[in-house]
């Protein structure tokens, strides 16, 4: 457990322990993870909570925007994460169309995550429309984070990544949204993209814990994409700060190892393994070999 975890930092994060905390005032840390060594890293680190965001369709498979992510995509992800986790509560997205279409459908989907991958909770995007979804979900068990401001699934109706709740009117209807699903027993809710005033009065009026991404220091929380935070690829977001710069780090990295192959210092003894002297000596005797005649 690195120096900075809190106090407790062994016992795994529950729903509850996410409401104490904002009883408590005490920040909620969460983080996107999409494989098990990343979990692990930020495990040990002490977050609160791991998110196996949709982002991964852009952070991991290369896809421009979260709409081609599968279920199948996210099961995967999410089953490889939960093998690198101890103690963080793990979130997963459900990816688009995979609960929009019935209720049935999207109670199979979300079960799916937490009976075959290992997830405590589901995460869906939207507000008051979602809001009967939610109460389904967790009637069946299924806790349920909601995403509010700019839900990255719907960026072709928004025309873009852009700010949300701008003016006073769609502020208030974000803050609307945010209390049906409070009301539909959502245990928390990702703020992204809403500016910090409107966040912080969102934060004040629910109950349940805002963890905001680009919506100020009013959340009871902050999420952030792996990727940005360690300086892995090209895009940094206005709302990350990069940490520590690991992509550079590890093309220099591939770099040095490309250049030892090359310059023949890699392998070196300290990577090989020696074959018996008398091994050897037999195989001298006994080469060159000639095709197709047995001893
Ligand atoms: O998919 C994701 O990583 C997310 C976070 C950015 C909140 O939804």
């Amino acid at each position: 457990m690195s120096a900075t975890a809190p106090q407790g930092a062994g016992k795994p994060v529950t729903t509850l322990k996410l409401a104490q905390m904002k009883a408590a005032g005490e920040p909620i840390v969460m983080i996107t993870a999409y494989d098990a060594p990343s979990a692990r890293v930020v495990d040990a680190a002490g977050v609160d909570v791991v998110l196996v965001g949709d982002s991964l369709g852009m952070v991991m498979l290369g896809h421009t925007s979260t709409l081609p992510v599968t279920m199948d995509d996210m099961i995967h992800h999410t089953a490889a994460v939960s093998r690198g986790i101890s103690r963080a509560l793990i979130v997963a997205d459900m990816p688009f169309m995979s609960y929009q279409i019935t209720h049935e459908e999207a109670l199979r989907n979300a079960g799916r995550f937490l009976a075959e991958a290992g997830a405590n909770a589901v995460k869906i995007e939207g507000g008051t429309e979602v809001a009967p979804l939610v109460e389904r979900l967790v009637a069946a068990g299924i806790p349920v984070m909601g995403h509010v401001g700019l839900t990255p699934q719907s960026v072709n109706v928004f025309g873009g990544y852009r700010v949300q709740g701008r003016d006073a009117a769609s502020a208030l209807r974000l803050i609307d949204d945010c209390l049906a699903l409070e009301a539909a027993g959502a245990f928390a809710i990702v703020l992204e993209l809403v500016p910090a005033e409107v966040a912080a009065m969102a934060s004040e009026e629910l109950s349940i814990p805002t963890i905001g991404i680009g919506a100020g220091s009013g959340c009871d929380g902050q999420v952030q994409v792996f990727h940005d935070l360690l300086g892995i690829g090209d895009f940094t977001p206005r709302h990350a700060k990069r940490y520590a710069e690991i992509g550079a780090a590890m093309t220099e990295a591939v770099g040095s190892y490309a250049a030892d192959v090359r310059g023949g210092t890699f392998p070196g003894e300290d990577q090989l393994t020696h074959a018996d002297e008398e091994v050897v000596a037999e195989l001298e005797r006994e080469l060159p070999l000639t095709p197709g005649v047995d001893e």
